[in-house]
């Protein structure tokens, strides 16, 4: 049976926090334990440095560090152990959105997140990668109807548009892993097309 690691990943307002539960609830209706998470954050530390890095002003490199400080116990605390004990876990972003925004967004040195990943990851890559895609204007709407907005979700159209880069050079790059979700649908459209691709992979 498929265990593994299902990350949720796309820009602020595309609609991951909107189906995790849904999927959540579709795969423990086939049998599965399952682990709800999320990134940053996930431990009480790193929930910590979520607040720090959703509301407090640093650099890039402040940035990614924090982010993959928090990931890391994230793994050790959460993740790793879960996995091992044949849970299903699903993340609501993980390392592609630090490559997405640190990378892409702030343009920071895509080699040093390399670096980072390696070392705080071990190898360790999620199996499947939803990526919810949209135009960021349609999300930039969905966002201001729903909520007010964290430092990241304060950045202009131009940030959003290469954070959305930042993810589809992620997918090209992993094509086996990258489901991606066109996330301009309408809401019953999306987790039709997240369910239908799942089970086409044997979930
Ligand atoms: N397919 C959809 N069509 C229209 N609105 C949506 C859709 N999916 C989610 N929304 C709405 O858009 C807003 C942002 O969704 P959310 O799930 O919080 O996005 P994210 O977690 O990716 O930031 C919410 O108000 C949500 O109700
Ligand atoms: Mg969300």
């Amino acid at each position: 049976m498929n265990h593994g690691f299902i990350t949720f990943e796309g820009i602020d307002g595309a609609g991951k926090s909107s189906h995790i539960e849904a999927l959540a609830q579709w795969l423990r209706a086939r049998g599965r334990e399952v682990l709800l998470t999320r990134e940053p954050g996930g431990t009480a530390l790193a929930e910590r440095l979520r607040e720090l890095l959703l509301h407090q002003p640093m650099d890039a490199l402040t940035e990614s560090l924090l982010v993959f400080a928090a990931r890391r116990d994230h793994l050790r605390q959460v993740i790793e152990p879960a996995l091992a004990r044949g849970t299903t876990v699903l993340c609501d972003r993980f390392t592609d959105a630090t490559f997405a925004y640190q990378g892409g967004g702030r343009g920071f040195d895509g080699q040093v997140l390399v670096q980072l990943e390696s070392w705080v990851q071990q190898g360790r890559q999620p199996d499947v990668t939803l990526w919810f895609d949209l135009p960021p204007a349609v999300a930039a709407q969905r966002r201001a109807a729903a909520r007010a907005a964290d430092r990241f979700e304060s950045e202009d159209e131009t940030f959003f548009t290469r954070v959305r880069e930042g993810y589809a050079a992620r997918a090209a790059a992993a094509p086996g892993r990258f489901i991606r979700i066109d996330a301009l649908q309408p809401r019953e459209a999306v987790w039709a097309q997240i369910a239908q691709s799942l089970e086409e992979r044997g979930w």
